[in-house]
Formats: structure tokens, sequence, C-alpha cells
């Protein structure tokens, strides 16, 4: 069963956006009992917070529901997860840099891999919506569900 963590900076945007997504695209293919979700942030400055208002009232208008509250990445999460996915190339440095060996940095990996469309893209960033206005979640919204599609497609047992 492939067991996949989500990471950003924080934990209240991008990856518990991603988290949401993937979980919606999983229930929807009736995979809920094949893959494992969870996301956690490479910071400590939210822990415990719900997920960020404008990126749950962005996903709630597609119809996907945000839950949970944000936790720090620990060590024991590259024994625990099969694919540590990273949202931004910072977030994708701060894993490798604090993974406890090669086997647990060959986990990491950008979020954004996993859209074939964005294999000719300059940057596979999904961009830091915190600071910025209301499409920036949006913006954060495409470019997973883009991501999340591809990964479901490549994680799944049978075709999707
Ligand atoms: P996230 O967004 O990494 O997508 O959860 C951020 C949330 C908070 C901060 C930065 C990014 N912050 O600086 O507090």
């Amino acid at each position: 069963m492939p067991r996949v963590l989500f990471v950003c900076l924080g934990n209240i945007c991008r990856s518990p956006t991603a988290e949401a997504v993937m979980a919606q695209l999983v229930a929807d293919a009736e995979l809920e009992h094949a893959i494992e979700l969870d996301s956690a942030g490479t910071g400590a400055w939210h822990v415990g917070s719900r997920p960020d208002e404008r990126a749950t009232a962005a996903a709630a208008a597609r119809g996907i529901a945000m839950s949970g509250a944000a936790r720090q990445i620990v060590p024991e999460d590259f024994e625990q997860f099969d694919l540590l996915l990273a949202m931004d190339a910072d977030n994708h440095r701060n894993l490798r840099e604090i993974a406890p060996h090669a086997d647990a940095a060959a986990k990491v990996r950008m979020l954004r891999e996993f859209d074939p469309a964005a294999a000719a893209a300059a940057s596979l960033d999904v961009p830091d919506p915190y600071y910025g206005g209301e499409d920036g979640f949006d913006h954060v919204l495409d470019l997973v569900e883009a991501a999340c599609t591809g990964l479901l497609a490549e994680l799944s047992p049978r075709p999707v």
C-alpha cells in the first residue's frame, strides 16, 4: 500500500490542499483502503492550526473538503512514508537535508513531477500563496489537481 506525505512550508495551505485533492480522487476511485495520505510542513510556526481559511474556501468551491491540523515533519516520516512530495524547490531541498540516510532522501520528489503536462515547465514549484491574493489559492488547486491526477494513475493498482 503506497503511503504518501505531501510537504510544504507551513502545512496550512499547499500540502493540506494536495492531501484533500488526492483524498477526493482516491475516494472517487474507491481506493481509500489502498493508498495512505498525510501532510506536514518543514516549518513549525503553524503547528496545531487548521488549514488556512482562504485555502479551505477555494477548495470548498470545487467540492473538496479540507480538514486536519498542521504538524511539522519528523524523522520518522521518512520511515512511515514511501513518497515525500515537496510543493516547491525549497521544501525539496529542506527535506533532502533532513533525510536521515540516502534511501530516505530518495523518497523525496516534487509533486509536480507527476503532472505529465509539467514536464516542459521551467519550474515544478507550486507557488506559495500565503502572502498573495485569493487567485493564488485557485492556482494552487489547478496545479495540485493536475499533479494528483498523474500521481493516482501512477500509484493505482489498476488503471483509473
Ligand atoms: P504553505 O503556506 O507552506 O503552503 O502552508 C505558508 C503558510 C505560512 C507561511 C508561509 C507559507 N508563513 O510564513 O507563515
